[in-house]
This record gives C-alpha cells, structure tokens and sequence, in this order.
C-alpha cells in the first residue's frame, strides 16, 4: 500500500484529492494546521479514512517531522493562501505560505525522504498579463499579483530541487478550476451561492467586479486526476492542465441566472468597485496538449455543465438550510 501526504487537504483540491487517493488504495495523510474551531465540512465524509497530522507550511520543524514519521511515498502541496485579493493585503504572508511554505516542504524531503515523489499546485495566475495565446508549459510568466508572484518561485524552486538534488518534484501548472466545494470569496461559487439565494428570495442583488475577464474553467474533480498521474510518471516533468476553452466572468453569470429560472442577470448584478482588483489577469486560456499526449489526461466536466452542478448544488443546499429553520 502507497502512501500519500497532503498538505491543504482541507481545501478544495484536498478533498476531491483525498477521495481520488483512497479509491486507489493508499493510505492517506493529510496535515492540517490547529484552529479554536474544528471545521473540516469538505472532508468531513472522510475523517473515518484519512489520518489527520498537525503542522504547518509556516514551521519548518513540524514539516520536516511529518515528513519524517509518516514516510510518504508521494507528497502533494496544495497548501497556500490561495485568494488573489489577499495576497495584495496580506503580501508577506502570502509570500511566507505560498513560497517559501514551497521550500519548507522541498527541505523536509530532501533532509529526510528524497524518495518521495513531490507534487506542487502551481498556477496559471504565473502567466498574469499574458506573452501568448494559448499559455504552454514553455510560455513565460508575467504574475499580476502578490500570489502570482509567490507561486513563480514555488514554481522555480521545485524545478530547482529536481534539478540540484535528482528529486522526482513536478510542477502542474493547474487553470482555474471549480466546483460545488469551492471557497465562496471565489467568483464562480460567489455566484452560484448569490443566484441560489436570490432564487429563494434572501437577497435581491449580487455585487461583483470585472464581468470581462476571462479565465479558462474547468472542474476540480477532473483535475486532481491530473495531479496524480503526473506523480506515476517515469521521469518528472511539468504539465499545463486546462480545457482550452475560455469564458468571461459575464459568461458564467448569464448561465448561472438561466439555469436557476431567474432570466436575464441584468436585473440583479450590481458592480461594486471592491471587488475591481489593483492589476488585473485579463485572459487565461491554456494547451494542455502534452498532458493529454503523456498522461492521457482529458476533462471530463464541460463549461455548461460545471456552472450547471454548481447553481443545483447551492440552490438544494439553501432550500435545505431554509426548510431546516
Ligand atoms: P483552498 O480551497 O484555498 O485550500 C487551501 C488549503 O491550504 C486549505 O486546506 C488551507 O487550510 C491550507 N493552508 C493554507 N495555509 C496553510 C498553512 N500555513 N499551513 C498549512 N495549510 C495551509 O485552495 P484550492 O482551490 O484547493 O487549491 C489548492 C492549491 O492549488 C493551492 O495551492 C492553490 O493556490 C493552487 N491552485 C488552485 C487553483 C484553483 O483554481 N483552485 C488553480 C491553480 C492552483 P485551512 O483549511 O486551515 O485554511
Ligand atoms: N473573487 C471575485 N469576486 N472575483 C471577481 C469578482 C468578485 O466579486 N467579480 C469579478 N471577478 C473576477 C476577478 O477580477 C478575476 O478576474 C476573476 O473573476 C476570477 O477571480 P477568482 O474566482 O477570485 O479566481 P482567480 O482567477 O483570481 O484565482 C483562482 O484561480 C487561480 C488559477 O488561475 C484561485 O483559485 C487561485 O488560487 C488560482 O491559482
């Protein structure tokens, strides 16, 4: 039986990751760092399966020991502060999760387990103002934001490890991805969680930012799928995963409203400056031709119907908060 540690297992990828792993056979570790309140409601429904270790990217000690004790055969660093309007508040801290958190993990592998596969949640926020249509794992970065930038050095230094230290560490250069266990500060769950709510009469407006960016969205499920093939690789490399299909944030938002019976979007959705970023990442668009040479790799999940499972998602999940009280 593999092994397999997940830093970020409580977020998004963790856990579609997390079900992907235990359906494979492994045995499954996830670091999650301590807070006053224990809420882990999207992996919940695996807490009799995983096993829980306490550490976090911040604390090079407690990385390097888990590392060390649970002797994973393959670690996956999905660990950062991963909002983008964020990391301009918080910039150091951002950079202390997002890149160095990188090399802390890195360290505790080399030091202790040079063995284990390593897998790093890069991201297409590192193309930022674009140098070319479609983005390829060979396209250059130009980050727009304090988390793009600290993802381009995660990203260099697990090239850098591979390289110096011979340690099988890849980087997926990973396109937004999305779904009914999105973070609702996120523009695609902001929406389809506004539109359930406005559909069961809780609110009459939705407030948004820019409805001209672009962005080339996919499903998480599908994607995490991509993470753990890159890891059964022979030889490690870096992949671009993304549909290749891209969407401004208007075209989710007039989907979404369809889909719930609400009509058109335009009697609801009010621009609210707040959430018009300070650089902005006007259009993302990726080729994932290698990924879908070498390891198969396809998604399953179109555009339409991603938005579709997320506004029925919230739309049930709102009926049943309100039937409860
Ligand atoms: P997410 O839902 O925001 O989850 C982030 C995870 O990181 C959470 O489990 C969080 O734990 C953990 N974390 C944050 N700071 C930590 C620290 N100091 N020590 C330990 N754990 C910490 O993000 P996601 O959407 O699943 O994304 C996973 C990774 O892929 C991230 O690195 C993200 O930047 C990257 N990425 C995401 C996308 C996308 O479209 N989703 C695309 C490209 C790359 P708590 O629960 O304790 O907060
Ligand atoms: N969040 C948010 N809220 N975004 C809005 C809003 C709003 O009210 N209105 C418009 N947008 C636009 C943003 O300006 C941005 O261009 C786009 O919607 C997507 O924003 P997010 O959903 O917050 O995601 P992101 O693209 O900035 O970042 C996500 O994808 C990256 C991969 O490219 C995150 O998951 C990152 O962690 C990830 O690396």
């Amino acid at each position: 039986m593999k092994t397999a540690l997940v830093t970020g297992i409580t977020g998004q990828d963790g856990s579609f990751l997390a079900e992907l792993l235990l359906r494979e056979g492994y045995r499954v570790v996830g670091m999650t760092r301590r807070t006053s309140t224990d809420v882990h409601e999207r992996i919940a429904h695996l807490v009799d399966d995983v096993e829980f270790v306490s550490g976090d990217l911040l604390d090079q000690m407690s990385v390097a020991s888990i590392v060390d004790e649970v002797a994973p055969d393959e670690v996956y660093n999905l660990a950062a502060q991963s909002f983008v309007p964020a990391s301009w508040r918080q910039p150091v801290l951002t950079g202390e999760f997002t890149a160095l958190g990188v090399t802390r993990v890195l360290e505790a592998i080399r030091a202790v387990r040079p063995s284990a596969r390593f897998y790093q949640a890069s991201s297409s926020e590192m193309f930022g103002k674009v140098v070319e249509v479609p983005q390829t794992e060979t396209t250059a970065f130009y980050p727009r934001s304090p988390y793009g930038v600290a993802k381009v050095y995660g990203h260099w230094i697990t090239v850098n490890y591979r390289e110096s230290y011979d340690l099988f560490a890849v980087s997926g250069i990973l396109f937004n991805h999305e779904s009914q266990r999105r973070g609702k500060e996120f523009v695609t769950r902001k929406i389809s969680d506004g539109v359930a709510r406005i559909k069961h009469g809780l609110t009459g407006t939705l407030a948004l930012g820019n409805l001209d960016a672009k962005r080339d969205w996919g499903f998480a499920g599908d994607y995490v799928r991509a993470m753990w093939l890159m890891l059964q690789r022979e030889t490690p490399e870096d992949y671009v995963i993304a549909t290749g299909r891209t969407h401004s944030v208007r075209d989710f938002v007039r989907i979404a409203f369809e889909t719930a019976g609400l009509g058109s979007y335009e009697r609801y959705v009010t621009l609210d400056p707040r959430f018009v970023r300070p650089a902005e990442v006007d259009l993302l668009v990726g080729d994932a031709s290698k990924a879908r040479r070498e390891l198969g790799w396809e998604p399953e999940v179109s555009f339409e119907e991603l938005v579709e499972l997320m506004v029925r998602a919230d739309c049930d999940r709102v009926a049943a908060e309100l039937a409860r009280v």
